[in-house]
């Protein structure tokens, strides 16, 4: 979920609503706003998109404070009545919140047990709390800290109060959240992107802070109610950077990003000797530790899965890869000095921040790479690597997923040098190469589309294989596919197919498989003519050398281990052209959202 808030003189609710849309990648099954006039607070909530929401707000009303929010629903089903803001039961206290509050039911016994509920969410709880200890307190801002104080869980929460248009009263807890700075006005929202069409300045908040924000200041306290100063920082991100342009979809703008992207890697991590440019302290936590965890989710983990081969193979340090949200339970016996490196698009997975903050109080050293040098999991973490891939909007990751492997490859280069391995590996001039090939590809969008139209259109499942690390592609590509198009599409290991899934192969049933490997050339074929043997409508992608007669798409050369990089951009174009046929909403996929704070 996503919350913004504005207190100032300019358009609160076109602030709002614009802020909403560039959060709607963290969820968008319901959203709301409330502002606040002298006729009183305003809320207009709805099911749906924030489309739908700036339809249903009134024209006509003009506020200069408000609260606003885009809901992934966890706790109630996505309704109106669950949608956000919530109020107490006099109206007079408005809130938005972002996280899970694991205590709301002990709350609600305790302290609400006179109040009548009007919705399902842990959200109403807070409010209703507010209200309560207000009634006794007669000081809504020792009300508010006090409320704050008796929750658990995770919370980025803004309230208004319907008596008072001169403050919003904010907290923060393990949920992303920024106050951005104003003349005249201020604004808090969970992450800069909803508040850079008004200002690049930005106050960072810690856990467990709270914020009185007013139009011409803002005060931050700590847990003990003591004020605490901070210095703002200027987001870098440029504001047309989050703009579609000219595409009709995000996820086209950033899949034909990808080259550029390569490129300015190569310049980011590149000195002027040209040498590898990298924190001196990452270098020798990567050689001192005994074997490197991996810690991601979604996609991240796929890109985890090739770092993981990167590092054996160059580097020479065992890795393993991890699931995060399984390992915070199910943690395996860990090595004498393992080293943590959690990969994430936006830093702010729950389920990995979940685990780092459980390796830190093990006191194990943790590396970030991400795309969001300011978030969670990089200022938590001892060391980050930036993926400087510009932000990425579409739900479905592409350029970021390229820009870890670019990453990873530099990092297990880096290590080795640092090891004294020598290597015939010259990762910059790869990736140089890589990055033309993806160029090359992009030109290829008729023959993708014509692709995803013959063997894609009408089926209801399409299996993806691999041998080695065309496997890991294949995982990607099935992800791709499943999350935007609604295609049941698996990835499988190229030999163990036949172990079980193969009984799925019907007449007509799509079957990817990706052939960039020279070792396995020939099994990969092989395992090609066995489902084709049972009827598979097969499709091969070869690299261009090892291509054959009939293959259906073949890419450019590139090194033999950075071959998941370029493979991947037809497998992503293929899902893109497949969710396009079948009218599927590229950008925003059912069900799903991009940056998930909820474990
Ligand atoms: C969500 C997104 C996925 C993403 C995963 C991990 O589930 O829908 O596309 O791969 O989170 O996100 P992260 O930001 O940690 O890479």
């Amino acid at each position: 979920c996503g919350i913004v808030g504005y207190i100032g003189q300019k358009d609160t609710k076109e602030i709002l609503l614009n802020g909403l849309e560039k959060l709607e990648y963290r969820g968008y099954d319901s959203a709301g706003i409330a502002t606040l006039n002298k006729d009183g607070v305003n809320v207009s909530k709805v099911k749906g998109r924030i489309a739908a929401l700036r339809e249903a707000v009134n024209e006509n009303v003009h506020a200069t404070m408000g609260i606003g929010h885009t809901r992934w629903a966890t706790h109630g089903a996505p309704s109106r009545e669950n949608a956000h803001p919530h109020q107490s039961t006099t109206e007079r206290f408005t809130i938005v919140h972002n996280g899970v509050i694991e205590n709301y039911m002990d709350v609600r016994d305790q302290y609400l047990a006179d109040v009548e509920l009007q919705s399902e969410t842990d959200t109403e709880i807070i409010v209703q709390l507010i209200e309560v200890l207000n009634n006794d307190l007669n000081d809504v801002a020792a009300a508010f800290r006090k409320a704050v104080e008796l929750l658990t869980g995770s919370y980025a929460i803004a309230l208004m109060d319907s008596e008072d248009s001169e403050t919003i009263y904010v907290a923060k807890n393990k949920s992303p959240l920024l106050v951005g700075l104003g003349d005249g006005f201020n604004v808090v929202a969970s992450d800069s992107m909803a508040a850079l069409h008004v200002t690049d300045q930005f106050l960072e908040l810690m856990d467990k802070e709270t914020v009185i924000l007013r139009r011409n200041g803002v005060e931050i306290l700590d847990p003990n109610g003591e004020k605490v100063s901070r210095e703002p920082f200027t987001a870098e991100i440029d504001a047309t950077d989050i703009e579609k342009g000219t595409y009709p979809h995000f996820m086209l703008k950033e899949i034909d990003e990808q080259p550029f992207v390569i490129r300015k890697i190569i310049q980011e991590y590149q000195n002027d000797n040209d040498e590898i440019k990298l924190d001196p302290e990452i270098r020798e936590a990567m050689k001192a530790c005994d074997r490197i965890y991996i810690i991601a989710a979604g996609t991240s983990y796929h890109a985890g899965l090739l770092g993981k081969q990167f590092i054996e193979k160059l580097a020479n340090v065992p890795v393993e890869v991890h699931v995060a949200s399984e390992f915070s339970y199910n943690m395996p016996l860990l090595s004498e000095k393992p080293l943590f490196v959690y990969i994430s698009q936006s830093g702010e997975t729950a389920d990995s921040r979940s685990v780092l903050v459980q390796t830190k109080k093990l006191g194990h050293p943790a590396l970030t790479i991400t795309n969001v040098p300011g978030s969670t999991l990089s200022r938590e973490a001892d060391y980050t690597m930036h993926l400087h891939a510009g932000p990425e909007i579409a739900v479905a990751s592409t350029k970021a997923y390229t820009a870890q492997m670019a990453v990873l490859a530099i990092l297990a280069v880096d290590t080795a040098r640092a090891k004294d391995i020598e290597l015939d590996f010259d990762p910059m001039q790869e990736l140089g190469i890589v990055a033309n090939a993806m160029e090359a590809l992009t030109d290829q969008k008729e023959d993708l589309e014509k692709l995803a139209r013959d063997y894609l259109s009408v089926t209801r499942n399409c299996f993806f294989i691999g041998r080695g690390i065309d496997y890991y592609v294949g995982l990607e590509g099935s992800l791709k596919l499943k999350e935007i198009s609604y295609i049941q599409a698996e990835g499988f290991a190229g030999g163990e197919l036949k172990h079980g899934t193969i009984a799925l192969i019907e007449e007509g049933t799509p079957v990817v498989a990706l052939a960039t490997q020279e070792k396995v050339n020939y099994s990969i074929r092989g395992n090609v003519q066995e489902v084709e043997a049972r009827g598979a409508n097969s499709m091969i992608i070869s690299m261009k050398g090892l291509d054959k007669e009939g293959d259906a798409f073949v890419i450019p050369h590139v090194h033999d281990l950075l071959t998941p990089l370029v493979s991947v951009v037809p497998l992503q174009l293929i899902s893109y052209y497949a969710a396009l046929h079948r009218d599927c909403d590229v950008d925003k996929p059912r069900n799903l959202a991009k940056s998930v704070t909820v474990e």
